[in-house]
This record gives C-alpha cells, structure tokens and sequence, in this order.
C-alpha cells in the first residue's frame, strides 16, 4: 500500500473527518452500465455518471455505491471481473474514475465499490495462467482445481450445482476440472491461497489509496471453503446433521472473518476508516459476524426485499434488525430493490405479494400489475424506512418510482440467469434497464445513441424531468424526505407508538413520527406538524390507506 497520507488533496479533504458518517447514511446504487451514456454506445458509463452528479446531489445522497465497473465479458453483468485495478474501457479510465470520485466529494457525496472477492472472470490473467500451467502448479492453486471421478476423470469431482444453474465444475483441456459456484465464467478463487489474499490486499488499497470511501463485498459469505479429499454431494451440502454450524464446506464458515479481520487493518490505516457492506445471504443471528467493527463492519439486511404489505411482518423485521445491530455495534441496514430483485414499485402492485417471478415469468400479464397501488404503497413503505435508524440503500430509478420492466424480448436479454434456468426464472433485466432521464429524446436521455437493453414507452412518463416539474412526483418526495432525514436525524434509536394494529407508527429523537396506514380504512392522525407524506391526506386529520405520513410531535 502506498502512504495513505500521499492521497490527493480533495480526497484527503473529503475524507477527513466522521468515522462514522456510513451507520445512517442514505446510499443510492449506481449500476453503472445502466445509469446514464455519455460516449453515446448505448453503455452507461463514468462520463455519464459524472453527468448526473448533480441529480445526486440535489437528491440528496450520503453515499454512491457503484456496482461492478472493471473490465468484463459481462458473463454475469460485470460480476464477473478480468481486472480488479482497472476500469472497462466501454465504461471509462481511470482518469476518469478519479474524476467522478473528485465531482462526488466535491458535493460532500462518499462512494462505495463493489468488489467481487469469490470469484473472477475466465479472462483474469491468474485464470488464464492457471489454464496454462499445469496440474498442481503454483498458478493452479489460486483456484479450485480438481481431478475428476471416473476411470478417466471425465466425471466431476462432485455433483454440485452452480447456483445460475447446471454444474458448478467445468473440465479444461488437459482433463482437471475448476470450482465454479455462479457461471462457468466465474472461476472461485482460492482463500486458502496467500497469493490471492495478498493481491485482494493489494486491490482494497489501489482504490482507497484512489479515494473511494469503501466496499460492497459481493458474497461475502462463500470465499473460504472447506474442501476434504473426498467431496460431499449436493444432497449432504444441505444437510444440517452432517455439519456443525460455521463449519460448512462452501458457506458462511467462521474462518472467513479471518480474512475481514486482515482487510479491517488494511481499512483501519485510512483517515475515517474505510467502510465495507457484506453481502451475506446467511441467517439474521449470523449476519451480525460479518457487521463487527473487527470486520467488514456492515451487513445487507435483506429481509424488506421479501416483505409483503402486512405490518405484522414489517413491526418484526424491523424489531429483529434493531435488536441485531446493537449487539454488533453495527447499524440496520434497509433495502426494497437492487440489481438482483424485481423493483418494489412493481412488487408491492402485485395481488398476493411475493418476490414478482411468477409475474416476470408469465411475461407480466398475471397478476395484472396495479401500477397506482404499487405507487402508492412503494412510496409509503420507502417513507417509512427512511424514517429508521441505520442505512437506507437505495436503487437507482426507485426515486422516479421505476416498475420492473416484465416485456423485453428473450432476443434481448442479457442476465446469465435467464439462459441458464430460463423457464424456472426470467432473470434480472427487467430492473436493469437504462434510466429515462428525459420525456423526449433518444432513449429517454439515458444516452445520444440508444440504450443496451429496451426501454418501453411508458418510461417517458416516469422520466426526471418530467417529475421534476411535479411537485407531488416521486422524485420530489424522495428530494424531501432525504433532506427532511438528514436535518432529523439524530441517535439511532426508536420508539413504537401504541396503534390500531393495521398501522405501524414510532417515534424517533426529536419528536419525529412516522405512521403508515396498512389497512383498508383511513386512521386518525396525533396531534403535530406535518413534515411531509407519501400521498395525499384529503383531509388534514386522517392518514388514508396504503400511506405514510412524518409528523414532528412534541415529545
Ligand atoms: C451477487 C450479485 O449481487 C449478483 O448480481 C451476482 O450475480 C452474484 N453475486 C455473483 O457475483
């Protein structure tokens, strides 16, 4: 690592200062391809990014997380990465990765990449080295390189599947097969390998030496791997008597946060601390492992991704996260929509709730989506959370009220998800389709040139600058209550209101409330003033139905 002190001068600048300034902040994921062209190929990219800095500004973010930006075949929308320290050329330089890194400090706005620790792409050069070396060399075990079963070892080592479908091995030419867990194009590293840690040393200090604020850490719970001479099947992978908790052999082991303890010294050297999110798709009462301050420090909670409208179920997960996070001396975490789910706006118009496939998967026709309920109630329950103690993330397109795009063409589609277990699942396309920026215009203003995967007609509607003209628009709740939260947010801590058991209402420091109204019949409101709501009240005195309302109560 270089001196942490020899940064540039805006970095140390914008860096000096809050330790702390992650546990409640308001983080809005950039996927980059996605967000805004500037080169006009119909790719997003830096130069576009740094176009719509001011969107984020006037938006009022803490933080930018940005989604995988390294050069990539794009096997699995750049999840898949030939090169940890550089930038996809499609995507930009590094001059202009340090440039966007300036504009969003400039505007007091941190930003978080994510890293993808698991695996790498078949085209990282360790990958292609390995290919080139033989059985048992030293390149070959910085991955899972096995022999195979069988007289000839034309079988896999084991019967694992990868989790995008099809077999988790693949065999290379001279007959040894490599550990895949997601695509074939997406080779696992192997932790046990020094090598590899210290190049991923090596990497989080490329880029927080760069300026970068800290890390989203993709699948944070499979890099260390238990792998005896003789493999397990697929059936004993699941279970539970045949393992001790913390000890599996591909998931959540205890000895990965070996591994985080050294990358929070690393984080450690910087001036605040660099920050890193987990995520772990791991039970809540492990989850909080991966959010120790002697580790990554913050964990995804991803259990609003899975809510349905029922306050019984929010009271709960909000209860349980809170109750997590103090432990952990870490913060919530709180999310509705990323990259990898059907966007919220969508979800929650959906009769019978549910995580929106079978929707995506009857090509959006069933249920038929209820664009309005799933408005208002996104709203709402957005409203809500961002009243929480801890971080909100959000998604980008969510602030415009996005729904899920349920009709690209199968020619069309990119996601290794829909190719590979096509029929069982469409795949993720439908939420990462390019943002409409503009009314008019080629693609909506996301690019000069059109846009990588289609965007329908009635993007137009939901466009920035159509909303930003509306004062009740999406875009312009979101502005509100961001700014609202930042002047109200205080200790994170909260109080639940006695209600009407269909309204979920607590009161944070400072007098503030929220109350959502859950059921079917509107409900009286306490005395206070009105900061703001998610839809409109009608009458002063009642919150309707499907809305969330913040009130500054005297306390
Ligand atoms: C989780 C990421 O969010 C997802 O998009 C990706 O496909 C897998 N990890 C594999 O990297």
């Amino acid at each position: 690592m270089t001196d942490v002190n020899s940064a540039p001068a805006h970095v140390l600048a914008a860096r000096g200062g809050d330790p702390d300034w992650w546990r409640q902040a308001v983080v809005y994921q950039i996927y980059p391809r996605s967000f805004a062209d500037g080169d006009g190929d119909g790719i997003g990219d830096l130069a576009g990014i740094i176009s719509r800095v001011g969107h984020l500004a006037e938006l009022g973010v803490d933080a930018v997380w940005m989604s995988p930006f390294y050069p990539s075949a794009l096997a699995d929308g750049g999840y898949d990465v030939d090169d940890y320290r550089d930038v996809d050329p499609r995507i930009g330089t590094l001059d202009q990765f340090d440039e966007l890194v300036e504009a969003l400090h400039a505007r007091g706005i941190r930003l978080i990449i994510d890293l993808v620790p698991n695996h790498s792409s078949d085209r990282h050069e360790w990958f292609q080295a390995a290919l080139a070396a033989k059985a048992g060399s030293p390149e070959r075990d910085r991955f899972i390189f096995r022999d195979g079963q069988g007289e000839d070892g034309e079988l896999p080592p084991s019967d694992w599947r990868s989790l995008f479908g099809g077999p988790a091995w693949t065999r290379v030419p001279d007959g040894q097969w490599y550990l895949h867990i997601f695509a074939k194009e997406q080779p696992d590293w192997n932790w046990a390998n020094p090598e590899v840690r210290a190049d991923f040393l090596r990497t989080l200090a490329f880029w927080g030496d760069r300026g970068v604020d800290g890390f989203r850490v993709d699948v944070a719970n499979a890099l260390s791997k238990r792998l005896p001479e003789v493999l397990p099947s697929q059936e004993d992978l699941a279970d539970e008597t045949l393992y001790a908790v913390g000890d599996h052999w591909l998931w959540d082991r205890d000895d990965v946060h070996d591994i985080y303890a050294e990358w929070r010294t690393l984080f450690n050297k910087y001036d605040p601390p660099l920050m890193a999110v987990a995520e772990a798709w791991v039970p809540a009462e492990r989850r909080i492992r991966y959010a120790d301050a002697a580790g990554l420090g913050q964990a995804f909670n991803f259990d609003l991704l899975r809510a349905d409208w029922d306050p019984e179920q929010f009271r709960t997960i909000i209860s349980d996260n809170l109750a997590l996070a103090e432990p952990s001396g870490s913060s919530a975490t709180w999310v509705f929509s990323n990259h990898d789910v059907v966007r919220h706006a969508t979800r929650y118009g959906l009769a019978g709730g549910g995580d929106g496939n079978d929707w995506l998967l009857s090509r959006g026709t069933k249920p038929v989506e209820d664009r309005d309920l799933g408005a208002r109630r996104s709203r709402a329950v957005t409203l809500l959370a961002l009243a929480l103690p801890g971080s909100t993330y959000l998604y980008q397109g969510e602030e415009l009220g996005l729904p899920e795009v349920a009709t690209i063409p199968d020619e069309a589609r990119q996601d290794v998800v829909f190719f590979r277990k096509g029929g069982i699942e469409m795949g993720r396309d439908g939420c990462r389709v390019p943002l409409p920026w503009t009314e008019h215009g080629t693609s909506f203003g996301f690019g000069p040139n059109g846009a990588h995967l289609p965007q329908p007609a009635w993007f137009a509607e939901y466009a920035a600058d159509v909303q930003d003209k509306s004062p009740d628009s999406t875009l312009n709740l979101y502005r509100r209550a961001l700014g609202l939260r930042r002047k109200l947010q205080t200790a994170g801590t909260l109080e639940w209101l006695m209600t009407d058991s269909t309204v979920v209402a607590f009161r944070r420091p400072n007098g503030w409330v929220s109350m959502t109204n859950f059921g079917t019949e509107p409900t009286a409101l306490p005395e206070g003033e009105l900061l703001v709501t998610s839809g409109p009240l009608n009458d002063g005195n009642v919150l309707p139905p499907d809305t969330t309302v913040w009130l500054r109560t005297v306390e």
